[in-house]
């Protein structure tokens, strides 16, 4: 079924630039195989599984603050931790998926300068996802807290144990976590552009799969 595209504001410029000069991959939501519409499996499953990983992890650790009773809030920031830990894990394991899988351009008729933009947004928002649990494992370690990786694993040290650098580190890994949530706000409304003004398939692309009867 072809779903017919909408006119927005930026028809006009986006009429001027040929069906031909779309990428190859490019294809109107709606139309062509399943597969061929969606970004692979395992690419959507880190994706939405790294974002749902954080919110909780962010929950927790605020919730934490408010929370009086001690092993519960132990148990919070555990919880923060290993989830924190289970994100940075995830980032090497989404390079080799997209080295294997590939990554699928679905963005249309979008100037050479903003696909850079977008790529450079991805590097940024990667090089958050291995800071801040980086420096949040050096805040454990200047703590003396021995972690282990979901319970199991034990890890090294990463800095030695000094209560005044694990407060600077705290810090550092507050202002990094404060800067991947503006970027991931702007990002957020990067997708939502290309799905309502630009009307392409790229957020569609990177939505779970909807199960079949
Ligand atoms: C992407 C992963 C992570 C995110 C987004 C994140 C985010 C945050 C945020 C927002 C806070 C509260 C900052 C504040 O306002 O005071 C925090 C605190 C903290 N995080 Fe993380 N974090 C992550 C991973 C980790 C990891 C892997 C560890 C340790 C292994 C860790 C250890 C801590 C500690 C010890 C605190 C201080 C808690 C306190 O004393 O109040 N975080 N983190
Ligand atoms: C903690 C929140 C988020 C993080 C850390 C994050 C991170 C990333 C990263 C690193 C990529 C690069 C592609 C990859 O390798 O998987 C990506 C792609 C993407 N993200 Fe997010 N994301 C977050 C939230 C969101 C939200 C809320 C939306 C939708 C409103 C969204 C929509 C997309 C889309 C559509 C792509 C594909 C872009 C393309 O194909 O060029 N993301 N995200």
């Amino acid at each position: 079924m072809q779903i017919r595209r909408q006119s927005h504001p930026f028809e006009p410029i986006l009429r001027s630039l040929s069906e031909r000069d779309r990428p190859q991959t490019q294809a109107p939501i709606g139309t062509g195989p399943e597969q061929a519409r969606r970004q692979p499996a395992a690419t959507i499953a880190f994706h939405w599984g790294t974002v749902i990983a954080i919110v909780i992890a962010v929950v927790a650790v605020y919730l934490r603050d408010v929370v009086e009773d001690k092993p519960v809030r132990a148990a919070l920031l555990d919880l923060h931790r290993q989830l924190g830990m289970l994100v940075l894990l995830c980032v090497p394991l989404r390079q080799v998926v997209r080295y294997i899988a590939g990554h699928k351009d679905f963005s249309t008729d979008v100037a050479t300068i903003l696909r850079w933009a977008a790529r450079l947004s991805h590097v940024v928002l990667y090089a958050f996802l291995l800071a801040i649990p980086l420096v949040g494992w050096s805040v454990t370690s200047a703590h003396a807290v021995d972690l282990r990786l979901f319970g199991l694993v034990p890890l090294p040290a990463l800095v030695a144990p000094d209560s005044d650098l694990a407060d600077e580190l705290t810090d550092y890994h507050a202002w990094l976590a404060y800067g991947l949530m503006g970027f991931v706000f702007v990002h957020a409304l990067a997708a939502l552009w290309h799905h309502y003004v630009l009307r392409d398939a790229v957020l569609v692309a990177m939505l779970p799969r909807p199960k079949r009867n």
